[in-house]
């Protein structure tokens, strides 16, 4: 199949979860706060609270990867905290130089991502994990133009990984008054053979969960 087709998939790829949720919960009741944006936008919005409480897990010393500056939130390296996921994360088939761990309380209107190294791809590798969702609606959408059709990201019991293709599909959030949390991943160094592997074993397992461009 064209690759390049997939817009949104979710991954076949283990569960990315804390080995102890009562351990997560303790430090993301001391660490998470609300992003607030350092420097000024391109509208010139300084101060921003775009609407997402949480933290930065950065994945490599401050020398190897400059630790992300825009945001005001609490930014740290959690490998030792959390080493089984940093098992997880290590597995994957690219570079994970930081994790958001984004929980909108607010919501989300629709746009694209532009901050990473990769997302500009023209291949679907926007990384990202429902890591919490207490909601029972789905919340999480993507549509090709503004204001056009949504389709709601529809995950399977057995993962919570899902990509989507940056460049040719929008994605929002609606806030319906309970938590979740959105891991998303920072990467560059993408091993293109075993990425476009795991994309197509995806579409195969989870046929009704994919939009695929016609
Ligand atoms: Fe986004």
């Amino acid at each position: 199949m064209d690759i390049n087709k997939i817009l949104v998939t979710p991954l076949k790829l283990p569960k990315l979860e804390p080995a102890s949720w009562d351990h997560f919960w303790q430090v993301w009741q001391r660490d998470a706060k609300q992003y607030t944006r350092r420097a000024a936008d391109s509208a010139g919005n300084n101060k921003l609270y775009p609407g997402w409480n949480g933290l930065v897990w950065e994945l490599h010393p401050p020398e190897v990867h400059k630790w992300q500056t825009m945001w005001d939130v609490t930014t740290k390296d959690y490998s030792s905290e959390f080493p089984e996921m940093r098992a997880i994360i290590d597995a994957l088939p690219f570079k994970t130089i930081r994790v958001l761990f984004q929980s909108n309380y607010a919501e989300i209107g629709e746009h694209t991502d532009g901050m990473s190294l990769t997302d500009h791809l023209p291949y679907a590798c926007a990384v990202r994990y429902m890591f919490y969702d207490s909601n029972t609606e789905p919340n999480f959408y993507f549509c090709r133009k503004l204001k056009g059709e949504r389709t709601y990201l529809k995950l399977p019991e057995d993962t919570n990984a899902f990509t989507y293709n940056n460049p040719k599909l929008y994605h929002a959030a609606h806030y319906l008054g309970k938590l979740k949390i959105v891991a998303h991943f920072v990467i560059d160094k993408i091993d293109e053979e075993k990425w476009f592997k795991i994309l197509e074993d995806s579409v195969t397992a989870y046929p009704d969960s994919c939009i695929i461009e016609q």
